[in-house]
């Protein structure tokens, strides 16, 4: 369970992010950097996270054409990253060149390559946005089913997604594509501004394989405490049903 967990990061300075670091390593799995503390840190806290022995899973939804993405693979290859993200609208050709980039750079440098893993729609949509903005003619299921299958196509390890569209991916894609999942809220948390939340529990019944899980455990006042009940109540529940 503990290895599941991955803590998203999202704050402004390398002080905070070392600082959440230690005191969680040891009750979690993974660290996320997404696009706010990338970019207020600078890329050098991925390598200095990685120094203070945690995974890192680099959280950049890389998006452009798939000789800029290739290059940039490569990069979060070397930065130590376990785990990194594209989106999958950028199409499969994007997607293929961002795999073998990664593979050539891990290869070069002697190490497994890091889980590279499709970014479907932003749950932050919704359907009619997804249909009337973007103008994609297919239902919510149908496009975060296509594109996770078009992630697994093109040689992707997995997809983020809510934990509600965990079933139509499964279906899509099988038991052997990872699915790691946010919008987590454990059952003493508030919801923030997460609209479809799940319980820990509920994601893992659903199958999901990792949960990003960020202000429950960074804005709690004692962080630590926070994530031993986690803990406690994943197992709990577990207990529950045995
Ligand atoms: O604080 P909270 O648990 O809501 O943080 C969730 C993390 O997962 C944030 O870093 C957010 O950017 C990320 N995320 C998300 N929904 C997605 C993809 C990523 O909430 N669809």
């Amino acid at each position: 369970m503990r290895e599941k967990i991955i803590v998203a990061l999202d704050v402004d300075s390398e002080g905070e992010a070392l600082a959440l670091t230690e005191a969680l390593k040891d009750y979690v799995g993974a660290f996320k950097v997404g696009l706010q503390l990338f970019h207020r840190a600078g890329h050098g806290i991925v390598t200095k996270l990685v120094e203070a022995g945690v995974k890192v899973f680099l959280d950049l939804k890389f998006h452009d054409i798939p000789n800029t993405v290739a290059q940039a693979a490569a990069a979060a290859v070397e930065s130590g990253a376990f785990m990194f993200n594209v989106h999958a609208s950028g199409g499969k050709k994007m997607m293929q060149e961002a795999r073998k980039a990664a593979q050539a750079s891990a290869a070069a440098l002697g190490i497994a390559p890091p889980l590279l893993i499709g970014v479907t729609v932003l749950t932050s949509l919704a359907e009619d946005e997804l249909q009337d903005e973007l103008g994609v003619e297919r239902s919510l299921p149908e496009q975060v089913a296509a594109l996770a299958r078009l992630s697994q196509e093109a040689g992707l390890d997995g997809v983020v997604a809510s934990a509600r569209e965990i079933p139509w991916i499964r279906a899509a894609c099988g038991d052997d594509f990872v699915i790691v999942t946010p919008g987590i809220r454990p059952l003493w948390a508030a919801g923030d501004d997460q609209k479809r939340i799940v319980t820990p529990q509920k994601a893992l019944e659903d199958g999901a394989d990792y949960l990003v899980i960020g202000r429950p455990l960074t804005a709690a006042a004692d962080p630590r405490e926070a994530a031993k009940k986690l803990l406690a109540e994943v197992a709990s529940e577990n207990k529950g049903e045995a």
